[in-house]
């Protein structure tokens, strides 16, 4: 045994010699000092990352079957969920990371609107966690279309379509994000580029910074108390715990709960009542015959909803699409249009409580009325969500100012 022990010694001795890995090491995890008062709340960003990581994987060996064809696409998913060795669990597992990423991402985005983590000094850290965001989806929708069923279609060539509304290039761009005048093969081949290479090595640089920016700020935390501000005699937070063993061991939790959820859904509800799989997707596009209804993946439907709530003007989509992009980009404003002295919601006045709830509230209506067909109860109350989702960002600046906070506490308490 001792033998074995001296070996690893050596083995490491002489890594480090030529690559910093005990620095490494120590200054990332037993050094790495983060809040003690961590929720659960905190396991999304290790559960993103795990996803990521499960993406990327499932991702690999689906390309090892799949066929970026217009004529055989359809067919080769097919053949993978039936004749490739352990195919279906596979393309189980990649469908449903796809709504999986988004449900953590989601958690892991409100956790920071719970906590403040937006505010001073992690402007960075959220700007380039809503560049991850934007990325992301764009590698869902690009993905979506590789089955060739008729909703990745029919989906795609709705969203490329609304490119078409901008003024004067409109129609020149849309086409040119196309390559054909319809979706096309070529539409197909280079959605697949882009899912398969572009978009995913962007992502793991994103990540990486976001990462990278997340070290230089350190973790906020449930009660937003700069832990750095506390230090001890030995120059260690005192409200801070060494990452490792702590965390990664509490997080470890966290990934195996996850794991049982999302192995629950891959075994026993893959498509999720056709929300994680839609039901036409099960049929081969065909570009003569448009589905009674199109609606994207659930996890578009809340700007899907914002998109037809808002009427045309002169007959063009141009104003929708407006609103729609200006649903995703007011989160990089976040940092500037919250003015409160307090970052965590547990010393915040009921005005941005009240505000928070309406928000997600607005969210989830919208996502939910963006999965229906249109009718005039439906158009009504996706205008007045709207309205509310946009008063959130909008009168910000205002309510946050009028809040009456309540006075934070010098350490951690809970
Ligand atoms: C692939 C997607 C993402 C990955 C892998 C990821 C990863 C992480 C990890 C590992 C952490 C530290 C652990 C934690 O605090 O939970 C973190 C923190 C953070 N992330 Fe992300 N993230 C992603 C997307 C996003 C997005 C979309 C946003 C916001 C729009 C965001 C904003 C933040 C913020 C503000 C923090 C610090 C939170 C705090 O300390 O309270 N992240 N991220």
């Amino acid at each position: 045994m001792n033998a074995v022990v001296k070996g690893l010694t050596d083995l490491r001795d002489w890594i480090d010699e030529r690559f910093p890995l005990s620095e490494f090491y120590h200054s990332q995890l037993t050094g790495y000092y983060a809040p003690k008062n961590f929720n659960f709340w905190y396991f999304f960003g290790v559960l993103s990352l795990l996803v990521f990581v499960i993406q990327i994987l499932t991702g690999i060996w689906l390309v090892m079957n799949y066929k970026p064809d217009a004529a055989m696409a359809f067919g080769s998913v097919e053949y993978i969920m039936r004749d490739v060795e352990w195919g279906w669990l596979i393309r189980y597992m990649h469908s449903t990371g796809a709504s999986a990423f988004f449900i953590v991402v989601y958690l892991h985005m409100f956790r920071g609107m719970l906590y403040g983590s937006y505010k001073k000094p992690r402007e960075l850290l959220w700007l380039l966690g809503v560049v991850v965001y934007l990325a992301l989806m764009g590698e869902a929708f690009m993905g979506y279309l590789l089955p060739w069923g008729q909703m990745s279609f029919w989906g795609a060539q709705v969203i490329t379509s609304l490119f078409g509304a901008v003024p004067v290039i409109g129609p020149d761009l849309a086409e040119w994000i196309r390559g054909d005048y319809v979706i096309s093969d070529i539409t197909l081949n280079r959605f697949f580029s882009f899912h398969v290479i572009a978009l995913p090595l962007l992502l793991c640089g994103l990540v990486g910074l976001h990462l990278v920016a997340l070290r230089q700020t350190g973790s906020n935390n449930p009660d937003g108390i700069e832990i750095k501000k506390n230090k001890g005699p030995d120059g260690k937070p005192l409200d801070g715990i060494p990452f490792h063993p702590y965390y990664t061991v509490k997080d470890l939790v966290g990934v195996g709960v996850f794991l049982i959820l999302f192995f629950a859904v891959v075994f026993f509800g893959p498509e999720m009542g056709g929300y994680f799989l839609e039901h036409n997707n099960f049929i081969p596009a065909n570009p003569l015959v448009t589905p009674e209804h199109i609606a994207p993946v659930w996890y578009f439907t809340p700007y899907y909803s914002i998109l037809r709530a808002v009427p045309p003007m002169f007959g063009s989509q141009f104003p929708g699409v407006i609103a729609m992009g200006l649903a995703v980009v007011l989160f990089f404003f976040l940092p500037w249009l919250d003015r409160s002295v307090v970052k965590s919601i547990r010393y915040r006045g009921v005005w941005y409580k009240s505000a928070l709830a309406v928000f997600v509230v607005s969210f989830l209506i919208l996502g939910f009325l963006g999965t229906q067909p249109v009718t005039d109860l439906y158009t009504l109350l996706a205008r007045i969500f709207s309205v509310t989702y946009f008063l959130f960002f909008l009168a910000m600046p205002w309510y946050t100012s009028i809040d009456k906070t309540k006075p934070v506490p010098e350490r951690v308490t809970h």
